[in-house]
C-alpha cells in the first residue's frame, strides 16, 4: 500500500469495543445482554442516518443519540431502571480499546504516519473516550461530526480528514468495522481498511474493493 501518509480510524465499534458498557452490566441486564447491546448499537446508528436525512433542523449529537437507543432498546427487553440506565450510559464514556489498538497506533507513529479518529461521536464523548482508553497521546487529532452536523456517510465528514491533514483522501487509509461507513469512505476515495472482527458478511459490494482484515493487526505491514 504505497503513498499512505494518513491512517483515519473510526471510533466507535472499531478502536473502542462498545458492547463492553452493557458487559460491564451483565450480571444486572440478564443472559439476553448481547442482544440489548446489539439492539442499542443498531437504533444508535438508525437515529443518526434519519437525522441526517432529514435535514440539519433535526440533527443532534451522537451522545443524545446514544441515549435515546439505549431507553428504547431497554425498552423493549423490559428494563427501566433509571440508575441501571444511566451507569451503562456513563460506560459508554469509558469504553475499553481493543487489545491490539495501543500497539498498532504506536507502529504507524515510529513509521511517521498520521493518525487520527473521524467518528460520529461528540467531541465530549470522544474526549473521554480517548482518554480511558489510553490513546490521547498516540493521535493526532481526534475529529467530530459535530464540526459539520451530519453523520456519516455523508461525504462532508470524510472531508474533514482531508481538510485537517490537507492531504487528497487517496492518500489516506480509513479504517472502520462498519460495512456501511467502509462504503461510505470508499465513494469518497479512501484506501478502506475493513475489520471484520466476527466473521459478519460483506455488503454494499465491499467484497474486493476494500482489504478485510480481522482486527488492526494486520494494519502492521500493510501500511507505512
Ligand atoms: C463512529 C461510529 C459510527 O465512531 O462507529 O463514527
Amino acid at each position: 500500500m504505497e503513498h499512505v501518509r494518513a491512517v483515519v480510524f473510526d471510533a466507535y465499534g472499531t478502536l473502542l469495543d462498545i458492547h463492553a458498557a452493557m458487559g460491564r452490566y451483565a450480571a444486572r441486564l440478564g443472559p439476553n445482554w448481547q442482544q440489548i447491546s446489539a439492539d442499542w448499537r443498531m437504533k444508535q446508528v438508525e437515529y443518526s442516518w434519519v437525522r441526517s436525512l432529514a435535514g440539519p433542523a433535526y440533527h443532534r449529537d451522537f451522545w443524545h443519540l446514544t441515549e435515546e437507543a439505549l431507553v428504547w432498546a431497554a425498552s423493549r427487553h423490559g428494563i427501566h431502571e433509571a440508575e441501571l440506565l444511566a451507569d451503562i450510559l456513563m460506560a459508554y464514556r469509558h469504553l475499553d480499546a481493543y487489545p491490539e489498538v495501543p500497539v498498532v497506533l504506536r507502529h504507524l507513529r515510529d513509521k511517521g504516519l498520521q493518525r487520527a479518529i473521524l467518528s460520529n461521536g461528540e467531541p465530549g464523548m470522544l474526549r473521554d473516550a480517548v482518554h480511558t482508553a489510553g490513546l490521547a497521546d498516540l493521535l493526532n487529532a481526534v475529529l467530530s461530526v459535530e464540526a459539520v452536523g451530519v453523520f456519516k456517510p455523508d461525504p462532508r465528514v470524510y472531508r474533514l480528514a482531508c481538510e485537517h491533514f490537507g492531504l487528497a483522501a487517496s492518500q489516506m487509509a480509513f479504517v472502520s468495522s462498519n460495512p456501511w461507513d467502509a462504503f461510505g469512505a470508499l465513494a469518497f476515495g479512501y484506501k478502506v481498511f475493513w475489520v471484520n472482527r466476527t466473521g459478519q458478511r460483506a455488503e454494499y459490494d465491499l467484497h474486493g474493493k476494500v482489504a478485510e482484515i480481522r482486527d488492526l493487526s494486520a494494519l502492521v505491514g500493510m501500511v507505512g
